[in-house]
Protein backbone atom coordinates (compact mmCIF):
# COMPACT_ATOMS: atom_id res chain seq x y z
CA UNK A 1 0.00 0.00 0.00
CA UNK A 2 1.29 3.41 -0.75
CA UNK A 3 2.83 4.79 2.35
CA UNK A 4 4.43 7.77 0.90
CA UNK A 5 3.43 10.33 -1.57
CA UNK A 6 3.88 13.81 -3.27
CA UNK A 7 1.13 15.94 -3.28
CA UNK A 8 1.64 19.26 -5.36
CA UNK A 9 0.18 22.99 -4.69
CA UNK A 10 0.07 26.55 -5.32
CA UNK A 11 1.50 29.13 -2.82
CA UNK A 12 -2.42 30.19 -1.98
CA UNK A 13 -3.25 26.71 -1.07
CA UNK A 14 0.15 25.70 1.23
CA UNK A 15 -1.67 26.32 4.36
CA UNK A 16 -4.30 23.96 3.18
CA UNK A 17 -2.05 21.18 1.94
CA UNK A 18 0.01 21.38 5.47
CA UNK A 19 -3.38 20.46 7.14
CA UNK A 20 -3.88 17.59 4.70
CA UNK A 21 -0.68 16.57 5.12
CA UNK A 22 -0.53 16.60 9.17
CA UNK A 23 -3.78 14.26 8.79
CA UNK A 24 -2.64 11.75 6.19
CA UNK A 25 0.42 11.73 8.64
CA UNK A 26 -1.86 10.72 11.64
CA UNK A 27 -3.30 8.23 9.24
CA UNK A 28 0.60 6.68 8.81
CA UNK A 29 1.55 8.37 5.11
CA UNK A 30 4.39 10.39 4.55
CA UNK A 31 3.62 13.26 2.09
CA UNK A 32 6.37 15.46 0.94
CA UNK A 33 4.35 18.99 -0.13
CA UNK A 34 5.80 20.62 -3.47
CA UNK A 35 5.09 24.06 -4.03
CA UNK A 36 4.34 24.61 -8.11
CA UNK A 37 3.54 27.81 -9.99
CA UNK A 38 0.36 26.19 -11.81
CA UNK A 39 -1.59 23.45 -10.79
CA UNK A 40 -3.17 23.01 -14.81
CA UNK A 41 -3.38 20.42 -17.20
CA UNK A 42 -0.34 20.70 -18.67
CA UNK A 43 1.69 20.43 -15.36
CA UNK A 44 -0.07 17.23 -14.72
CA UNK A 45 1.12 16.24 -18.05
CA UNK A 46 4.53 16.33 -17.25
CA UNK A 47 4.24 14.96 -14.31
CA UNK A 48 2.25 11.36 -14.71
CA UNK A 49 3.19 9.67 -11.54
CA UNK A 50 0.50 9.25 -8.97
CA UNK A 51 0.49 12.05 -6.52
CA UNK A 52 -1.92 14.01 -4.57
CA UNK A 53 -2.92 18.07 -5.38
CA UNK A 54 -4.69 20.16 -3.13
CA UNK A 55 -6.56 23.64 -4.80
CA UNK A 56 -9.51 25.47 -4.91
CA UNK A 57 -11.51 22.38 -5.04
CA UNK A 58 -9.90 20.16 -1.86
CA UNK A 59 -7.62 17.09 -2.42
CA UNK A 60 -7.69 15.40 -5.56
CA UNK A 61 -5.46 11.88 -6.70
CA UNK A 62 -3.44 12.63 -10.07
CA UNK A 63 -1.71 10.38 -12.17
CA UNK A 64 -1.35 10.42 -15.98
CA UNK A 65 -2.84 13.31 -16.58
CA UNK A 66 -5.70 13.00 -14.70
CA UNK A 67 -7.34 13.89 -11.69
CA UNK A 68 -9.58 12.34 -9.42
CA UNK A 69 -11.63 12.70 -6.53
CA UNK A 70 -14.78 10.90 -4.85
CA UNK A 71 -16.76 13.88 -6.13
CA UNK A 72 -20.08 12.94 -4.37
CA UNK A 73 -21.58 16.85 -5.72
CA UNK A 74 -21.03 15.24 -9.17
CA UNK A 75 -23.11 12.52 -8.01
CA UNK A 76 -26.16 14.55 -7.75
CA UNK A 77 -28.24 14.26 -11.30
CA UNK A 78 -27.35 10.64 -11.32
CA UNK A 79 -28.85 10.10 -7.91
CA UNK A 80 -32.25 13.02 -8.97
CA UNK A 81 -32.44 9.84 -11.61
CA UNK A 82 -32.27 6.72 -9.08
CA UNK A 83 -35.24 5.45 -7.58
CA UNK A 84 -36.10 2.32 -5.66
CA UNK A 85 -37.63 0.66 -8.34
CA UNK A 86 -34.82 1.69 -11.16
CA UNK A 87 -31.90 0.25 -9.27
CA UNK A 88 -30.68 -3.20 -8.39
CA UNK A 89 -28.74 -2.47 -5.44
CA UNK A 90 -31.77 -1.33 -4.16
CA UNK A 91 -33.65 -4.48 -4.71
CA UNK A 92 -30.70 -6.82 -3.39
CA UNK A 93 -29.94 -4.56 -0.64
CA UNK A 94 -33.67 -4.28 0.19
CA UNK A 95 -33.24 -0.54 0.78
CA UNK A 96 -37.26 0.10 0.61
CA UNK A 97 -36.57 -1.28 4.19
CA UNK A 98 -34.39 1.42 4.94
CA UNK A 99 -32.03 -0.64 6.75
CA UNK A 100 -28.90 -0.53 8.74
CA UNK A 101 -26.18 -0.85 6.35
CA UNK A 102 -22.04 -1.54 6.51
CA UNK A 103 -20.25 -1.19 3.47
CA UNK A 104 -16.90 -2.86 4.78
CA UNK A 105 -15.06 -1.85 1.15
CA UNK A 106 -15.81 2.00 0.87
CA UNK A 107 -13.89 3.12 -2.12
CA UNK A 108 -15.08 6.19 -3.40
CA UNK A 109 -18.00 5.60 -1.76
CA UNK A 110 -19.88 6.19 -4.57
CA UNK A 111 -21.78 3.01 -4.57
CA UNK A 112 -23.17 4.24 -0.48
CA UNK A 113 -24.10 7.47 -1.54
CA UNK A 114 -26.52 5.52 -3.71
CA UNK A 115 -27.87 3.89 -1.34
CA UNK A 116 -27.80 6.21 1.37
CA UNK A 117 -30.36 8.52 -0.89
CA UNK A 118 -32.23 5.31 -1.49
CA UNK A 119 -32.99 5.37 2.40
CA UNK A 120 -30.11 3.16 3.98
CA UNK A 121 -28.50 4.25 7.17
CA UNK A 122 -24.69 3.73 6.07
CA UNK A 123 -21.55 2.90 7.80
CA UNK A 124 -18.60 3.18 5.18
CA UNK A 125 -15.37 1.08 6.16
CA UNK A 126 -12.33 1.78 4.38
CA UNK A 127 -8.56 0.87 5.36
CA UNK A 128 -6.74 3.18 2.69
CA UNK A 129 -5.24 5.56 4.39
CA UNK A 130 -5.50 8.06 1.37
CA UNK A 131 -8.32 6.68 0.08
CA UNK A 132 -10.06 7.74 3.42
CA UNK A 133 -8.95 10.94 3.42
CA UNK A 134 -10.43 11.75 0.52
CA UNK A 135 -13.49 10.33 0.92
CA UNK A 136 -13.06 12.54 4.53
CA UNK A 137 -13.25 15.19 2.27
CA UNK A 138 -16.01 14.60 -0.07
CA UNK A 139 -18.13 14.14 2.90
CA UNK A 140 -17.50 17.49 4.66
CA UNK A 141 -17.75 19.10 1.02
CA UNK A 142 -21.06 17.95 0.58
CA UNK A 143 -22.32 18.66 3.80
CA UNK A 144 -22.84 22.33 2.26
CA UNK A 145 -24.78 20.93 -0.95
CA UNK A 146 -28.26 21.51 -0.41
CA UNK A 147 -29.10 17.95 -2.24
CA UNK A 148 -26.60 15.97 -0.30
CA UNK A 149 -26.93 17.82 3.19
CA UNK A 150 -29.68 14.91 4.07
CA UNK A 151 -27.98 12.24 2.28
CA UNK A 152 -24.91 12.06 3.91
CA UNK A 153 -26.51 13.05 7.28
CA UNK A 154 -26.80 9.39 6.77
CA UNK A 155 -23.06 8.23 6.29
CA UNK A 156 -20.77 7.18 9.14
CA UNK A 157 -16.84 6.91 7.86
CA UNK A 158 -14.55 4.81 9.64
CA UNK A 159 -11.23 4.23 9.07
CA UNK A 160 -10.01 0.36 9.40
CA UNK A 161 -9.55 -2.95 8.23
CA UNK A 162 -12.92 -3.84 7.58
CA UNK A 163 -11.63 -7.67 8.60
CA UNK A 164 -11.19 -5.88 12.05
CA UNK A 165 -13.90 -3.76 12.38
CA UNK A 166 -16.50 -6.39 11.51
CA UNK A 167 -15.09 -8.42 14.23
CA UNK A 168 -15.12 -6.26 17.10
CA UNK A 169 -18.77 -5.74 15.57
CA UNK A 170 -19.82 -9.17 16.68
CA UNK A 171 -17.33 -9.40 19.64
CA UNK A 172 -19.61 -6.36 20.56
CA UNK A 173 -23.04 -8.25 19.52
CA UNK A 174 -24.06 -5.41 17.24
CA UNK A 175 -25.69 -7.22 14.39
CA UNK A 176 -27.12 -4.89 11.20
CA UNK A 177 -29.58 -5.79 7.96
CA UNK A 178 -27.14 -6.16 5.86
CA UNK A 179 -23.40 -6.33 5.03
CA UNK A 180 -22.63 -4.42 1.35
CA UNK A 181 -18.97 -6.10 -0.30
CA UNK A 182 -17.67 -4.84 -3.82
CA UNK A 183 -13.93 -5.82 -3.22
CA UNK A 184 -11.53 -5.78 -5.59
CA UNK A 185 -11.30 -8.27 -8.18
CA UNK A 186 -7.94 -9.87 -9.19
CA UNK A 187 -6.24 -8.86 -12.80
CA UNK A 188 -5.19 -12.94 -13.18
CA UNK A 189 -8.57 -15.06 -12.41
CA UNK A 190 -9.95 -18.28 -13.67
CA UNK A 191 -12.72 -16.19 -16.05
CA UNK A 192 -11.34 -14.34 -18.85
CA UNK A 193 -14.52 -12.59 -19.54
CA UNK A 194 -14.33 -11.24 -16.26
CA UNK A 195 -10.89 -9.89 -17.37
CA UNK A 196 -11.99 -8.05 -20.47
CA UNK A 197 -14.61 -6.06 -18.28
CA UNK A 198 -11.63 -5.17 -16.17
CA UNK A 199 -10.15 -3.23 -18.86
CA UNK A 200 -12.74 -1.14 -19.82
CA UNK A 201 -12.84 -0.02 -16.17
CA UNK A 202 -13.72 3.96 -15.80
CA UNK A 203 -10.79 6.47 -15.31
CA UNK A 204 -11.56 6.78 -12.19
CA UNK A 205 -11.34 3.10 -11.12
CA UNK A 206 -8.37 3.11 -13.71
CA UNK A 207 -6.85 5.72 -10.55
CA UNK A 208 -7.82 3.88 -8.08
CA UNK A 209 -6.20 0.74 -9.27
CA UNK A 210 -3.25 2.38 -9.15
CA UNK A 211 -3.19 3.37 -5.65
CA UNK A 212 -4.10 -0.31 -3.95
CA UNK A 213 -1.92 -3.09 -3.89
CA UNK A 214 -0.82 -4.99 -6.81
CA UNK A 215 -2.55 -8.53 -7.41
CA UNK A 216 -1.77 -10.76 -4.38
CA UNK A 217 -1.45 -7.93 -1.81
CA UNK A 218 -4.87 -6.83 -2.30
CA UNK A 219 -8.04 -7.83 -0.05
CA UNK A 220 -10.26 -10.15 -2.27
CA UNK A 221 -12.81 -10.18 0.10
CA UNK A 222 -13.14 -14.20 0.98
CA UNK A 223 -12.22 -13.38 4.89
CA UNK A 224 -14.87 -10.95 4.86
CA UNK A 225 -17.45 -11.91 3.43
CA UNK A 226 -17.51 -15.14 6.26
CA UNK A 227 -16.85 -12.58 8.93
CA UNK A 228 -19.89 -10.53 7.76
CA UNK A 229 -22.42 -13.27 7.35
CA UNK A 230 -21.96 -13.62 11.12
CA UNK A 231 -23.34 -10.24 12.05
CA UNK A 232 -25.83 -9.27 8.95
CA UNK A 233 -29.27 -11.05 7.87
CA UNK A 234 -28.30 -10.19 4.23
CA UNK A 235 -25.08 -9.92 2.79
CA UNK A 236 -24.89 -8.49 -1.17
CA UNK A 237 -21.38 -9.00 -2.37
CA UNK A 238 -21.21 -6.94 -5.84
CA UNK A 239 -19.43 -8.65 -8.70
CA UNK A 240 -18.09 -8.57 -12.67
CA UNK A 241 -21.05 -9.97 -14.40
CA UNK A 242 -19.35 -13.48 -14.60
CA UNK A 243 -16.75 -13.50 -11.94
CA UNK A 244 -16.52 -16.32 -10.34
CA UNK A 245 -18.40 -16.37 -6.11
CA UNK A 246 -16.16 -15.04 -4.02
CA UNK A 247 -14.86 -17.60 -1.57
CA UNK A 248 -16.41 -20.06 -4.18
CA UNK A 249 -19.82 -19.43 -2.04
CA UNK A 250 -22.83 -20.08 -4.23
CA UNK A 251 -25.14 -17.38 -3.30
CA UNK A 252 -28.78 -17.76 -2.03
CA UNK A 253 -29.98 -15.02 -4.80
CA UNK A 254 -28.39 -13.60 -7.61
CA UNK A 255 -29.12 -9.84 -9.67
CA UNK A 256 -28.20 -9.50 -13.30
CA UNK A 257 -26.68 -6.42 -14.89
CA UNK A 258 -25.06 -6.13 -18.25
CA UNK A 259 -21.97 -5.35 -16.10
CA UNK A 260 -22.25 -6.13 -13.19
CA UNK A 261 -24.22 -8.01 -10.63
CA UNK A 262 -25.45 -8.87 -6.96
CA UNK A 263 -24.63 -12.25 -4.96
CA UNK A 264 -26.93 -12.32 -1.91
CA UNK A 265 -26.81 -14.60 1.15
CA UNK A 266 -29.46 -14.46 4.03
CA UNK A 267 -28.85 -15.64 7.44
CA UNK A 268 -32.46 -16.76 8.47
CA UNK A 269 -31.14 -17.64 11.70
CA UNK A 270 -30.30 -13.56 12.19
CA UNK A 271 -33.83 -12.50 11.43
CA UNK A 272 -34.58 -10.91 14.67
C1 LIG B 1 -13.73 -1.82 -5.77
S1 LIG B 1 -13.44 -0.67 -4.48
C2 LIG B 1 -15.05 -0.31 -3.94
C3 LIG B 1 -15.76 0.70 -4.81
C4 LIG B 1 -17.02 1.22 -4.18
N1 LIG B 1 -18.08 0.24 -4.15
C5 LIG B 1 -17.51 2.50 -4.84
O1 LIG B 1 -18.71 2.64 -5.11
O2 LIG B 1 -16.67 3.40 -5.06
C6 LIG B 1 -12.84 -1.64 -3.15
C7 LIG B 1 -12.37 -0.83 -1.95
O3 LIG B 1 -12.37 -1.68 -0.82
C8 LIG B 1 -11.28 -1.35 0.00
N2 LIG B 1 -10.99 -2.54 0.80
C9 LIG B 1 -10.61 -3.76 0.37
N3 LIG B 1 -10.43 -4.60 1.42
C10 LIG B 1 -10.72 -3.90 2.52
C11 LIG B 1 -10.71 -4.20 3.91
N4 LIG B 1 -10.36 -5.41 4.35
N5 LIG B 1 -11.07 -3.24 4.78
C12 LIG B 1 -11.43 -2.00 4.34
N6 LIG B 1 -11.43 -1.64 3.05
C13 LIG B 1 -11.08 -2.58 2.15
C14 LIG B 1 -10.17 -1.03 -0.97
O4 LIG B 1 -9.17 -0.23 -0.34
C15 LIG B 1 -10.95 -0.28 -2.06
O5 LIG B 1 -10.98 1.09 -1.78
Amino acid sequence: MVSEIRLFTELTFHEKAQQYSAVLSSRGVVVFIEQVEKLNARFLRLNPELALCVDEEGLWLCANGMKMQPDWIAEVGRLKRASLKSEMIARACNLGEKPKLIDATAGLGHDSLLMAHLGAEVTLVERHPILFTLLEDSKAKSKNDSFLASVVARIDLVFSDSNVYLQSQIDQKQMVDVVYLDPMFPQRDQNQQAIKKQAQVKKQMQLLHLLLPEDGEMDLGDQLLNLAKRMAKRVVVKRPRLAVFLDEQKPDHQWQGDACRFDAYFQNDLCN
